[in-house]
C-alpha cells in the first residue's frame, strides 16, 4: 500500500520533507502544504523556495493549491508544470475561518454550483493531473453524496478524503460510511485520510479495507517521524536520530527565517513530537510559552538529556 505524508501548513516544509526523507524515509510521496495564488500571478520568494526543484530534489512531492478561482489555479498549475510537476492538488478541505471567510478551502463544499463551476474551469484546461483533497461536507456528512456526484463529473486523478466535515475540524470520529460510499461510487481512485496515528491503526484499516491502494497520514507522522519506516517493518526513532532531526531542521530554519522564527517553526513541530517522550508534558508548557531562543534550546537539551523515549 502506498503511504502519503499529508500536507501540514507550518510543519511539512521543503526543509522538513528533505530531512525527514534522509533520516527516516518510508513515505512514498509528500503532499505539500497549500500555496494560495493571488491575482497578480506571481509566486512569492517563499513559495518558490517551497516548490523549487533544488529544495525538492529526490523527494516525491505534490504541490497543493488553495483557491476559488479556476484562472488562478490554472496559472499556478502551469507554472508548477513548467517546474516539472506532473500532478497538482486542489485543496477543498482547509477549515480555518480566515480561509473559509474568503470562500476557499472547505467553504467550496457549501455551494455545489460554485464547486461545479470551479472544477469545470479547472478541468476544461488543466495540462497536469489534478487530484483533490477534500472533506466530506461543510456542516453535515449527509452532504457527501451530492458532492461525490459533482466530483464524478471530472477526471480527478485521485480523490483524497479527510472523512470529516468542516464543522468537525480535526476532532472526533471519522465517517467511514462516507469513505465506503466513495469506494463504491467514485470515478476517481480514492485515498483515505484521518486518524491513522500508529501502525495498529493502519493494520486495522487494512483489515477493514483489504486491497486499498493508498492512505495518507498527517499528525501521526508529525508526532513520530519514524512512523512510515515502522509501517514498512523498520525500527522506531532513536534518541540520536531525533536529535539529529531537530538539529538539522533547526539549523535549516535559522538560515531560512532567522532565530526567532526558526524557533517558532520548531515549537510547532515539538508540539507533535514531545509525546514520544515520557514526561514530555511537563516541559511542554515551558517550551510552548517561551519566545526566547535560549530558553527554547535549553528545553530541547533537557528533553534529550533527561527524558526517556516511550516504548511505543
Ligand atoms: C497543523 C496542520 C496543518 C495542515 N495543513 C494542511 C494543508 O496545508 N493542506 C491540506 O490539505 N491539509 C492540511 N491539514 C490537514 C492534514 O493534511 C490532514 O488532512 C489532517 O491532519 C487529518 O489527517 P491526520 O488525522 O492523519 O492528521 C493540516 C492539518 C494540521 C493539523
Amino acid at each position: 500500500m502506498e503511504l502519503y505524508f499529508a500536507p501540514m501548513e507550518g510543519v511539512t516544509t521543503a526543509r522538513f520533507r528533505r530531512v525527514h526523507r534522509e533520516l527516516f524515509g518510508g513515505a512514498d510521496r509528500y503532499y505539500m502544504p497549500f500555496i494560495s495564488p493571488t491575482s497578480d500571478h506571481r509566486f512569492t520568494p517563499r513559495e518558490l523556495r517551497e516548490v523549487g526543484e533544488e529544495n525538492n530534489a529526490g523527494v516525491s512531492a505534490v504541490p497543493q493549491i488553495l483557491t476559488k478561482s479556476a484562472g488562478d489555479f490554472l496559472w499556478a498549475a502551469d507554472g508548477l508544470a513548467q517546474m516539472g510537476y506532473a500532478e497538482v492538488d486542489l485543496n477543498l478541505g482547509c477549515p480555518s475561518a480566515t480561509v473559509t471567510a474568503k470562500g476557499k478551502g472547505a467553504a467550496l463544499l457549501r455551494d455545489g454550483a460554485a464547486l461545479d463551476r470551479l472544477l469545470d474551469g479547472i478541468f476544461s484546461r488543466a495540462q497536469v493531473r489534478v487530484s483533490v483533497k477534500t472533506r466530506i461536507g461543510y456542516g453535515d456528512v449527509a452532504e457527501f453524496p451530492a458532492l461525490l456526484e459533482i466530483f464524478n463529473r471530472y477526471p480527478i486523478s485521485e480523490l483524497i478524503l479527510h472523512c470529516r466535515t468542516r464543522r468537525e475540524m480535526y476532532a472526533g470520529e471519522v465517517h467511514y460510511e462516507a469513505f465506503e460510499l466513495a469506494r463504491r461510487e467514485s470515478r476517481a481512485r480514492v485515498c483515505f485520510n484521518g486518524n491513522l496515528f500508529a501502525p495498529a491503526d493502519v493494520a486495522a484499516f487494512r483489515g477493514r479495507y483489504p486491497g486499498e491502494r493508498a492512505v495518507m497520514l498527517g499528525r501521526g507522522a508529525a508526532a513520530d517521524p519514524a512512523l512510515f519506516r515502522r509501517l514498512r517493518g523498520g525500527p522506531g526513532a532513536s534518541r540520536e536520530e531525533l536529535q539529529t532531526f531537530h538539529e538539522r531542521l533547526y539549523a535549516g530554519y535559522r538560515e531560512d527565517y532567522g532565530g526567532v522564527n526558526a524557533m517558532r517553526r520548531m515549537k510547532e513541530l515539538w508540539g507533535f513530537i514531545l509525546g514520544l517522550f515520557d514526561g514530555g508534558e511537563q516541559l511542554r508548557r515551558k517550551m510552548m510559552r517561551t519566545e526566547d531562543t535560549g530558553v527554547f534550546e535549553d528545553c530541547v537539551a533537557d528533553v534529550f538529556a533527561r527524558l526517556a523515549l516511550r516504548d511505543e
